[in-house]
């Protein structure tokens, strides 16, 4: 067997490249990453030695482990997430931008024997199946092996990639992220070394990635946020693709046949458990089945007959623990029963996980995310839960039991409509539609939610968060939305777009609809209106259904309280168009003329 020093590519650039960043961040070793079941294994079993990993019992949860992050590390940070385009503009008002010189001067800083007594892993991937034409690779540099194994359920890994590589495949996305944390000689390693400086860093027009300082989630996990939205935002826009923050599921008829959808929430908002519904019994027993592609990102590409066509572009979930549970998404639970690497959960007495919402029951005790003894009372007298709000789960796609046979279909599958939505305890209604293209683009756009914990910030504020794209758009917002509107361009017939919100709260702040299972009746509505089948009226915010327009078989929801959820109350649509004026106001420079016409019409619709 070769050493893992040797390198495992021979393509001169690359070759290059690893050198100039080993000089640089002098790390003790370099190991090219395989991708192997048993690299894989021997990398686990390093960082169980090594305390960053802990093995879980075997019997109960068969090849899983959990990570505790350090306090301060467990969260993307948008703050310190900087868009180093040659010029501000080109960045756009809603990016932190630096001029990519200071910037490149600043990282040279940083990681300057940033690497010292670890091993630097060369980590070949490639984002959707390796040779598709949709898919898209990039080499991560990094000091981390929690990164590495990680990356190997996130994406596809190893030498089949190198080969691509070595064969000119496609243009390479250099990625380099060090957690910061040097070692000195005789100095003892902390489980998990982090910098309580960060900078996650991208140059759109050299289609690079610079990350430093932390070792949690989509700071360190490139391909993900970095690459395949980010970065890929931009090769999209010059290419004429889309890289959304979009889930894809397929919704199967009692006549098998499929719609796709793609749909954009804000991180946290429930974009797993939707892409992963199970319908209420009396659709099961009708013919109709969810079938997952992702839960997270979709690449969007106009095939040669102008129809739409979405990958997902990753290998695995990454999702957000708590809240997930039998009763929620049981799809989920099914996928990380095994081979599944958890971050932040609680350890239980067995050799287990439990996170809030996992069981209704929550175990005696516990040792908390912290590292700390927990049980139920001190949650509840300190209000410190066993979990970390972000704790994640990393687990392998193809685990999903709802995993769509053409999930991984190099072409892709075709996208019929398109749903954006929000967490909003006001406002917005359960579901509508929007009058075209250019409207729906208006509707993604003005986009509100309520912040969650998958990013440092004030939980519970509403931001504007167009497409669920504003911590992860490459380039300005406004010609982002250009990008929208010229793709109906190169579509044959544009997908419709909708707008669902499963948050909105009545007069005691209680959840009007029970959410879960029962989105299915709004998906099957969804679905027979792409099909030329489903009935609405019409709005002055969009098409949407009365009562009758949704099948309620096994479901008591009395028409007033839908007309309650449904509702547009027009002195909270005037507050709300107010809000989403200060969006039209920070991105006024390049703003698409087609979103202010679209802005006029909705306002003259509610003073009507
Ligand atoms: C995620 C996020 O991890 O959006 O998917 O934060
Ligand atoms: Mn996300």
């Amino acid at each position: 067997m070769s050493s893992p020093a040797t390198p495992l590519s021979r393509n001169p650039h690359l070759l290059r490249w690893v050198n100039k960043v080993a000089i640089l961040c002098k790390p003790a070793a370099i190991h090219w990453v395989d991708g192997s079941p048993s690299e894989y294994d021997a990398l686990c079993a390093r960082m169980v030695v090594d305390g960053t990993f802990i093995k879980l019992n075997q019997k109960k949860w068969p090849g899983c482990y959990l990570a505790r992050s350090d306090a301060s590390d467990v969260a993307r940070v948008e703050d310190r997430t900087f868009i180093c385009s040659l010029s501000k503009e080109a960045a756009g008002a809603t990016n932190n931008w630096v001029n990519p010189f200071e910037m490149r001067k600043t990282l040279k800083a940083r990681f300057n024997g940033c690497m010292r007594g670890r091993t630097m892993y060369v980590l070949p991937f490639s984002m959707g199946v390796p040779g598709s034409p949709m898919s898209q690779i990039g080499v991560e540099l990094t000091d981390s092996p929690y990164v590495v194994v990680n990356m190997r359920i996130m994406a596809r890994i190893g030498r089949e990639v190198f080969k691509l590589i070595d064969a000119d495949f496609k243009r390479v996305v250099p990625c380099v992220h060090s957690v910061g944390a040097p070692l000195m000689p005789g100095q003892k390693d902390v489980a998990w070394p982090c910098n309580k400086e960060k900078y996650i860093v991208h140059f759109p027009e050299t289609r690079e990635i610079w990350s430093y300082g932390s070792g949690y989630g989509g700071n360190a996990l490139l391909g993900k946020k970095c690459f395949a939205l980010r970065i890929a935002s931009a090769i999209a826009r010059d290419e004429g693709w889309m890289a959304e923050h979009m889930l894809i599921l397929g919704v199967e008829d009692p006549q098998s046949r499929k719609t796709y959808v793609a749909a954009a929430f804000p991180s946290a908002c429930g974009k797993t458990n939707f892409a992963m519904l199970i319908p209420p019994r009396h659709y099961q027993r009708q013919g109709w089945k969810i079938w997952t592609v992702g839960d997270d990102i979709a690449w969007l590409r106009p095939d040669s007959k102008g129809r739409l066509r979405a990958i997902n572009p990753e290998a695995g979930f990454f999702g957000v623990a708590p809240g997930t549970g039998a009763h929620t998404n049981p799809s989920a639970m099914r996928s990380l029963a095994r081979n599944t690497i958890f971050t932040n959960v609680a350890l239980t007495d067995d050799g287990g996980v439990w996170w809030e919402g996992m069981t209704k029951e929550p175990p005696a005790h516990a040792i908390d995310w912290k590292g700390h003894d927990w049980t139920p009372a001190i949650g509840r007298e300190k209000g410190h839960p066993a979990a970390h709000p972000n704790a994640r789960f990393t687990a392998p796609a193809r685990q999903c039991p709802s995993i769509d046979p053409e999930w991984e279909d190099p072409q892709g599958v075709p996208i019929h409509g398109i749903i954006f939505g929000g967490r909003r305890a006001t406002t917005m209604p359960l579901v509508f539609q929007a009058f075209s293209w250019t409207h729906g683009i208006y509707v993604g756009a003005t986009m509100g939610s309520e912040m969650t914990a998958a990013a440092a910030g004030t939980i519970g504020k509403v931001r504007r968060d167009p497409m669920a794209m504003l911590p992860f758009c490459g380039y300005d917002m406004g010609d982002y939305f250009q990008h929208w509107v010229n793709m109906q361009q190169a579509l044959h017939e544009p997908p419709p777009v909708f707008h669902v919100n499963w948050f909105r709260k009545d007069q005691d702040g209680k959840f009007i609809w029970p959410g879960f299972s029962e989105n299915m009746r709004v998906l099957q509505w969804i679905v027979d209106r792409i099909q030329g089948r489903g009935r609405a009226m019409n709005t002055p915010i969009g098409w949407m259904p009365r009562h009758r327009d949704i099948d309620w078989t096994g479901l008591d929801f009395p028409v007033e309280k839908f007309e309650e959820l449904q509702q547009v109350d027009r002195a909270a649509w005037k507050a709300e168009i107010i809000g989403q004026g200060e969006l039209f106001f920070d991105l006024h420079a390049s703003m698409p003329r087609e979103l202010s016409y679209e802005r006029e019409m909705l306002i003259s619709r509610i003073r009507a």
